[in-house]
């Protein structure tokens, strides 16, 4: 099902006729490709279904790209990043040439999914630049966190879960509402697995998220729990490469004070909202997938 996804993504960028634009795109990695289940679960597979998920994966696909050139990262999914292989202006022209590609598709469905998708993408931009902003000094203030991951991750998987119930005719309020909480819970789970996972297992080099600046839920948790010793020493500790010694702190006031199973419930907890927004059992295994990987 979704290799066809894979395959009309590849002709919408062999349609262009640019062999540059092909060979760079051919190197991409390919994800998960979960917001192409998700919208094919939700909408059942259809020519229309398959050119919206498509749709959705180069936008997804151009916005990593732009944002591992902002983000300086040297590997994404384990292999080495289009930024790293050709250089960033490479990596942000193949962006553009997706993504403008992909609203050119956009175009030849409904008003309502081209408006729900496009609104996406610029509250997206606005999401990244939220967390560029909030990367600059140590973030203490969870809403400020949800807030910035809404906008970065969930409001692409809110548009996909609306789109595709516009679509097929479903309750598409419901169905963003689904969305958004599995988007929230996702990019959650994602910034604890920063913290838990080994290198190999993430394609990206562990612990990275607080060197890069950025305070993630768990260590938002970790600073509400500390002493205002402890607080110093993990301020100290922000932006920076870290020795042993300070590694060995880190995890170890992580569990402590129970800051990573707080993050974990909040995640289930959305999961759960989203569970409960939608009258669809098939719905709660994308949930499961998305939300019980290995801490
Ligand atoms: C990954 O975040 C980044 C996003 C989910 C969104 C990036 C959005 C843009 C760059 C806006 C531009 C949009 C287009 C369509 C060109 P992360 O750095 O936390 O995750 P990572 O660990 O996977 O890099
Ligand atoms: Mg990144």
């Amino acid at each position: 099902m979704v290799e066809r996804v894979d395959a009309l993504m590849r002709s919408y960028v062999e349609e262009l006729g640019d062999s540059t634009a092909l060979t760079l795109f051919d190197r991409l990695p390919h994800g998960k490709r979960l917001r192409a289940k998700l919208v094919l679960k939700i909408a059942r597979e259809s020519k229309e279904a398959l050119k919206l998920a498509s749709i959705i994966e180069l936008i997804h696909a151009a916005s990593l790209l732009h944002d591992d050139v902002i983000d300086d990262a040297m590997s994404r999914r384990g292999v080495d990043s289009i930024n790293a292989i050709y250089g960033n202006k490479s990596a942000i022209m193949l962006g553009d040439i997706l993504y403008s590609k992909a609203f050119f598709e956009l175009t030849t469905l409904s008003d309502e999914i081209a408006k729900t998708i496009s609104n996406a993408v610029t509250m997206l931009s606005i999401g990244e630049l939220l967390d560029v902003e909030l990367s600059k000094e140590f973030n203490p203030d969870p809403r400020l966190y949800m807030d910035m991951i809404y906008k970065k991750t969930a409001v692409l998987i809110e548009a996909s879960a609306k789109s595709a119930a516009l679509l097929s005719s479903k309750d598409s309020e419901a169905f963003a509402l689904y969305g958004k909480n599995l988007g929230i819970a996702f990019q959650i789970v994602d910034d604890i697995l920063d913290i838990t996972s080994d290198t190999k297992t993430l394609g990206k080099p562990a612990l990275n998220d607080f060197k890069e600046g950025k305070s993630t839920l768990p260590y938002i948790y970790l600073y509400e729990w500390l002493d205002s010793s402890g607080k110093s020493q993990l301020l100290n500790l922000y932006k920076k490469a870290l020795n042993e010694d300070e590694r060995r702190w880190l995890l170890e006031k992580m569990r402590e004070s129970a800051a990573i199973e707080r993050a974990i419930q909040k995640a289930k907890a959305l999961g759960n909202e989203a569970i409960n927004a939608v009258d669809d059992p098939s719905l709660k295994s994308i949930i499961s997938d998305m939300i019980d990987r290995e801490f």
